[in-house]
């Protein structure tokens, strides 16, 4: 596993190679990020990780500095995953330059997440314009946990028309149903058992109301996520996956978002 902290010596590499799988992720690796670069790894190119905690897409200080950060730990992890190239860039590197696409936003970029995280999309999408940029990949690996930020990134890709194409992969989960997440690393146990029974009751009000969609009742929904354990609720919605698109009745495929936290940690997961 070469690494790279400078994009001039890792363009000079990827120019030698017959195209990259690209996996970014902002570290905390779990085994979420496994599985994509597992999956990337299946693919005929070489697979390039990226390790950035990217300031723009924190709407709160205070949040990005206590984003889960195991450099060590990731690149012992890596290693053993055995993938080609690991590049952890300086906010220089990814900042300094101009690039040639400007960033597409889809209006639903406003929606769920991006009511309560205001410019977390704008910046998501930036710094994955700028990865674009500097590797021009030929895939690239994103998970369904972040369902809104996958559906943006497409619609970025298809509006610009660039070449790369996304991967998209199913959400890993632990034992208990929890999604992973790198927040995860953020929650005791305790609050970790918290984190499983909304899932558990979350999954089960989708099959209630799927059958039923007048049990839809979000006042009720909030009050019982409450007595769980939850601190504050986001949002709690259903949404068309292909049209992303609130739904208004349950003859389409649909799944449950949901935000919401336990003491200082936002979860996010979609089902
Ligand atoms: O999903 C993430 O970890 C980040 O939003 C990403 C795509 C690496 C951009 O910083």
């Amino acid at each position: 596993m070469k690494i790279f902290k400078d994009k001039n010596a890792l363009q000079k590499e990827i120019l030698k190679t017959k195209g990259i799988s690209f996996v970014p992720t902002m570290g905390g690796l779990h085994k979420g990020h496994i599985s994509l670069i597992k999956q990337s790894k299946k693919s005929k190119f070489k697979t390039l990780v990226s390790i950035f905690v990217n300031p723009k897409q924190f709407n709160k200080k205070s949040d990005f500095r206590s984003y889960p950060r195991n450099i060590k730990k990731d690149i012992k992890l890596l290693k053993k995953l055995k993938i080609d190239y690991l590049y952890i860039p300086t906010f220089k590197d990814i900042y300094g330059f101009r690039t040639k696409n400007k960033v597409f936003l889809d209006k639903s970029s406003k929606e769920l997440c991006g009511k309560f995280r205001k410019g977390h999309f704008e910046g998501v999408l930036n710094v994955v314009n700028r990865f674009i940029e500097i590797i021009k990949p030929r895939y690239i690996f994103l998970g369904k946990k972040d369902y809104q930020q996958l559906y943006l990134i497409k619609k970025h890709i298809k509006k610009r028309e660039i070449k790369s194409k996304i991967i998209e992969c199913k959400t890993i989960r632990e034992n208990n149903g929890v999604a992973c997440s790198s927040r995860n690393l953020n929650l005791s146990r305790s609050q970790m058992k918290i984190a499983s029974n909304i899932f558990y009751y979350l999954r089960n009000l989708k099959k209630k109301i799927k059958k039923n969609y007048s049990l839809f009742k979000i006042n009720k929904i909030k009050k019982e996520l409450t007595k769980l354990g939850a601190n504050k609720i986001d949002y709690l919605e259903n949404y068309n996956i292909k049209s992303f698109k609130k739904i208004k009745n349950t003859n389409k495929k649909y799944n449950l978002f949901f935000a919401y936290y336990i003491k200082k940690v936002r979860l996010i997961d979609n089902i």
